[in-house]
């Protein structure tokens, strides 16, 4: 208890964003977590991570607290200046740690608003989400007018508008011990879509650099894995546009994430055959709302574990696997069937 007073008197002396930076500082400097830990859709966070994890809490710009763990505080700060300093953006903090009961709040509202699909996509089911370690955080900007005045670009429609600001910071993370977790084109190994403000701190700027620099994702650095190229054909389509499409090899990538050991080799849209009213009765008959109102085809190619996993035959290629997928008026693309042969 000494510490936290002797370190509260320290740190009523920082100012950030106005705001008092305060110290949560735990009995236990003997254990440390470990700053390479994956946690992902397959893997929760370790056991006793709360027990050895210390963590500042801080006030952001739009008067929400943020906890987040030490160092990588002090490693977002370095990064902040520099981004500020040399390249004029100007970075905050929306999240970082969260509790499962915090994460189940975001869940809910994000289903609530963007709908099931978006939110499987976006946020990790309570106890599986990389930000219950501190060391996830999800960044945001503020813009400077010409009146010297500041707009927050907070949420995620907004921010995704500004590809060259997100570009710049990238190219700096790595620099600071901090890696992208979300890559575009990688969903099928995180298990998530791009998230181009989601990100990680790894303590040691060398992991970072490499991760960086060879387009890696974590899960690829830890398991040695080299990056396996997927081929995506999106063919031609009188019915949906590419971005529709796009849209739909998202949803089936984030879903392959979850099958285990299994390595993605190419996704490809069947053809404009598969959205007939046939194909949507039978589909509609599958589903418990039966509000489809287009419908899918997708053949995905893949290689099975080496071990016997599940159903699939040990160390094969399976090619040709259907995925179907179906969507209402007002709803994204659902995985309502997957089937081989
Ligand atoms: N946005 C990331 C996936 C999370 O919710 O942990
Ligand atoms: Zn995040």
């Amino acid at each position: 208890m000494k510490r936290i007073s002797s370190f509260l008197l320290i740190a009523a002396l920082f100012l950030t964003c106005g705001a008092m930076r305060t110290w949560a500082e735990r009995d236990n400097s003997a254990s440390q977590i470990d700053y390479l830990a994956l946690v992902n859709k397959l893997n929760a966070l370790p056991k006793d991570w709360e027990g050895a994890l210390q963590t500042v809490t801080i006030t952001n710009s739009v008067g929400d607290e943020v906890e987040i763990e030490a160092k990588a505080y002090d490693a977002y700060l370095a990064l902040k200046k520099d981004l500020e300093e040399n390249d004029g953006i100007y970075l905050e903090l929306d999240s970082a740690r969260r509790s499962v009961a915090a994460q189940q709040d975001i869940m809910d509202r994000f289903i609530e608003k963007y709908g099931a699909d978006y939110a499987a996509k976006t946020v990790a089911t309570p106890g599986y989400s990389e930000h219950h370690t501190g060391l996830a955080l999800d960044l945001y900007f503020r813009l400077k007018g010409g009146d010297g005045k500041f707009t927050d670009v907070y949420y995620n429609e907004d921010m995704v508008q500004y590809p060259e600001v997100w570009e710049k910071v990238q190219t700096r993370l790595a620099d600071y011990g901090f890696i992208l977790r979300y890559l575009d084109g990688k969903e099928h190994i995180t298990g998530y879509g791009y998230e181009p403000w989601h990100i990680r701190y790894l303590n040691n700027t060398d992991i970072a650099t490499e991760i960086m620099e060879k387009g890696l994702t974590l899960e690829e650095y830890l398991s040695g894995k080299k990056a396996v190229d997927v081929t995506i054909d999106l063919g031609k389509s009188e019915i949906f546009s590419e971005e529709d499409l796009r849209e739909a090899v998202v949803q089936i990538k984030c879903a392959f994430a979850s099958w285990e050991g299994c390595e993605l080799h190419s996704i490809r849209y069947a053809s404009d055959e598969c959205c007939t009213d046939e194909k949507l009765t039978w589909l509609n008959g599958l589903s418990e709302d039966g509000n489809y109102t287009q419908a899918a085809e997708f053949l995905m190619n893949f290689h099975s574990p080496k071990e016997q996993v599940l159903a699939w035959e040990a160390d094969t290629e399976y090619t040709d696997f259907e995925m179907w997928l179906a969507r209402g008026e007002d709803s994204g693309w659902e995985i309502v069937l997957q089937r081989y042969g």
